[in-house]
């Protein structure tokens, strides 16, 4: 572990100890802003590691306990170093948040000669875009949670002719699922790049339930032509992080182009929710860009509302201009 700014160590690898410490203390945040502060992925990260290598970066008060935590991923060479941050609630305003972020900046300038870096703020919390934009980032990209209640009436779901629903096999249909996602998710990069790996590693999660993964065919030559993966948060206290009741969510919803305007989206999210209906759940969630104009319309027509928001700061920055004393 190596020291990169007074009060934040680096390190690329941490102890099982120090995941525990990370997870509490994102808890607690979590649990005093009410929106959890670390992403899915990264959480993945924690909990399994993974094939792409992350920075740690750990602040700890004086008598050794964690009091803030970044995680930054550097990996990324089309859109830059993404960072996601968050200091506990009772050392808060002393300064951590900000050494956080400029070691961030540091660590970032070493493997981008550009320095970009995007910070992610869950739940659009004042105090994130107060120091981000106080560090000369921008908000960049606003990311939607949207609920609905699955006690509101919900129609039948009704296939365009041709098409039939089927749940995800394991083993069989990851290949297609993945090239079928690649196609409907062209545009968004996050989710169109999605590997056979990135597949496996949910399919091993806890929570999956290939029953909740549907797929719809066409019924001549059985090729997939979209889909709809629920998740249930918070079933059985399998997820320390998610102490509340069980939700469902929209977990990734995608509709072949070749299919675009059948009204297959439209019966596949029914589908789905009725399908987490079926499991007892009041309740579903989803995220979605808010660029993506027809996602949000399409979920908007299904009876969900806007529920809270995540945002990304960016910001580049230049070796001259660090110089020149831009960045304290
Ligand atoms: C955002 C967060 C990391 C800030 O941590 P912090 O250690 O309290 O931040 P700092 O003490 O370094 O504050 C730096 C500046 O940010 C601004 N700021 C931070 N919290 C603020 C608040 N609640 N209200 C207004 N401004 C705030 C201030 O300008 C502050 O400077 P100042 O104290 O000199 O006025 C922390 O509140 C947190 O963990 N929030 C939840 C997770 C999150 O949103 N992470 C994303 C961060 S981009």
């Amino acid at each position: 572990m190596t020291s990169v700014h007074p009060v934040a160590a680096r390190t690329d690898q941490l102890a099982l100890e120090e995941v525990a410490e990370v997870l509490a203390l994102a808890q607690a945040a979590g649990d005093t802003d009410g929106a959890y502060p670390l992403s899915e992925h990264v959480v993945l990260h924690l909990r399994h590691g993974g094939d792409v290598p992350a920075v740690h970066l750990l602040a700890r008060d004086r008598d050794g306990a964690l009091a803030g935590y970044a995680h930054l991923d550097t990996t990324d060479e089309v859109e830059g170093a993404s960072a996601e941050l968050v200091v506990h609630p009772l050392h808060r305003r002393h300064g951590l948040g900000r050494a956080l972020v400029r070691a961030a900046m540091e660590v970032t300038e070493q493997s981008d000669p550009r320095g970009r870096l995007r910070l992610w703020a869950h739940g659009d919390h004042p105090s994130a875009g107060a120091l981000a934009l106080g560090l000369g980032f921008e908000r960049a990209r606003v990311l939607l949670q949207m609920r609905r209640s699955l006690f509101a009436p919900l129609p039948e779901a009704r296939l365009p002719d041709g098409m039939a629903l089927r749940a995800f096999r394991p083993g069989v249909d990851d290949e297609a699922w993945v090239a079928l996602n690649a196609r409907a998710f062209a545009g968004h990069p996050d989710q169109g790049r999605w590997t056979p790996h990135d597949l496996h590693l949910r399919m091993a999660e806890p929570w999956f339930d290939p029953d909740g993964f549907l797929l719809a065919v066409d019924e001549r030559d059985g090729r997939l032509l979209g889909f709809h993966w629920t998740k249930v948060h918070g079933d059985l206290g399998h997820h320390q992080e998610h102490q509340h009741e069980p939700i469902g969510e929209v977990y990734v919803l995608g509709v072949d182009p070749a299919a675009h305007g059948t009204g297959l989206g439209s019966a596949l999210t029914t589908a789905g929710l009725r399908y987490l209906r079926g499991r007892g759940l009041d309740q579903a969630m989803l995220y979605v860009d808010e660029s993506n104009v027809r996602a949000v319309a399409l979920y908007t027509r299904s009876g969900f509302a806007r529920w809270s928001t995540d945002v990304s700061y960016r910001r580049l920055f230049t070796r001259s201009r660090q110089r020149q004393g831009d960045i304290a």
